[in-house]
């Protein structure tokens, strides 16, 4: 089976996870690679983003005067955390909204928050994957990229049930090898009470990506020498993490505007940053599906 879902994960905040999701998104789309990206994360950061960029509102936000400038969805990811089976009537658009022929969203919306308390049941926690499985999404979509929220609850369940991978952008600080080794704990865990899920369909570590790091000019020793210690540290070398080689970049329009996206900016160098980010995604997508090939 093709294996293109993909997590984005970190237990930690403000790391770049929404942030790399909406660039390695925009940018594959903007290349002609049918992407879906999915707003797992209850705050709804990567929506707002999208939607302004793409000029929509939520159904619950639109008023009711007949000259709107934007566009209104219906669409959310509260719908798929309900989704059952296909039955009669069930369209793909109730969840997905067609941004354009390239890229999709299944939104967050508010009411996605209260999911947490009041389910907890395993019924909404495979709903995201169930969804995935009755519509063929991986055979729709070169590529499928779920935003997580920092905390591990139904809503990392729920993605991680659904995913073939996951991919973790971390800021180098002290605090970076006990967050990957808690990572792989939780990631075990889950692995081990969803067992059966997990040995028909595996969940790969695509790796580490640091995020949000200077330009290679203007970069500090101090954090030089930080990413050589994570990456040097026996802990997680007994682990077997994967760091990519290319870093994240900072580029100071990000935090600025949140419809502000790589793929349509002039900035070259950060364009040829998320290129070379991209690149090596595909590589190690590339390389699990080789593996597994071989062990099949
Ligand atoms: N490459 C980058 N360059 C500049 N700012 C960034 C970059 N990546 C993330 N940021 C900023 O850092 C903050 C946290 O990023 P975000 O993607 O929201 O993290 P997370 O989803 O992990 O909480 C945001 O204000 C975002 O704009
Ligand atoms: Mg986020």
């Amino acid at each position: 089976m093709k294996r293109n879902i993909i997590a984005m994960l970190n237990m930690k905040g403000g790391v770049g996870k929404t942030t790399l999701c909406k660039e390695v998104a925009y940018y594959l789309s903007k290349n002609e690679k049918k992407v879906l990206v999915v707003d797992v994360d209850p705050q709804g950061n990567l929506t707002q983003s999208i939607f302004e960029k793409f000029n929509y509102k939520h159904h619950y936000e639109s008023e009711t005067e007949k000259n709107k400038d934007y566009e209104v969805c219906t669409a959310t990811i509260s719908q798929v955390f309900e989704y059952k089976s296909i039955v009669e009537g069930v369209k793909k658009e109730n969840f997905i909204l067609e941004l354009n022929e390239y890229f999709s969203i299944i939104p967050g919306d508010l009411n996605a928050v209260f999911f947490e308390r009041s389910s907890g049941s395993s019924e909404s926690e495979n709903a995201l994957k169930n969804f995935i499985e009755d519509f063929e999404i991986r055979d729709e979509y070169d590529y499928v990229l779920l935003d997580c929220p920092p905390t591990f609850s139904f809503y990392t369940t729920a993605a991680l049930l659904a995913s073939d991978f996951y991919i973790s952008p971390i800021h180098p600080d002290s605090y970076s090898i006990l967050g990957i080794d808690l990572l792989y704990q939780v990631v075990d865990r889950l692995k081990a009470v969803y067992r059966d899920r997990f040995k028909s369909l595996p969940l790969d570590h695509l790796g580490v990506v640091f995020s949000n790091i200077p330009r290679e000019g203007s970069i500090q020793q101090g954090m030089k020498d930080m990413m050589l210690d994570i990456k040097d540290s026996e802990v997680l070398k007994s682990l077997d993490v994967h760091f990519f080689g290319e870093p994240f970049r900072v580029n100071s329009s990000i935090p600025k505007k949140i419809d502000y996206f790589i793929a349509d900016s002039s900035s070259d160098y950060s364009y040829a940053n998320l290129r070379k980010v991209v690149k090596e995604l595909d590589f190690r997508i590339d390389f699990f599906t080789k593996k597994q090939e071989q062990e099949v």
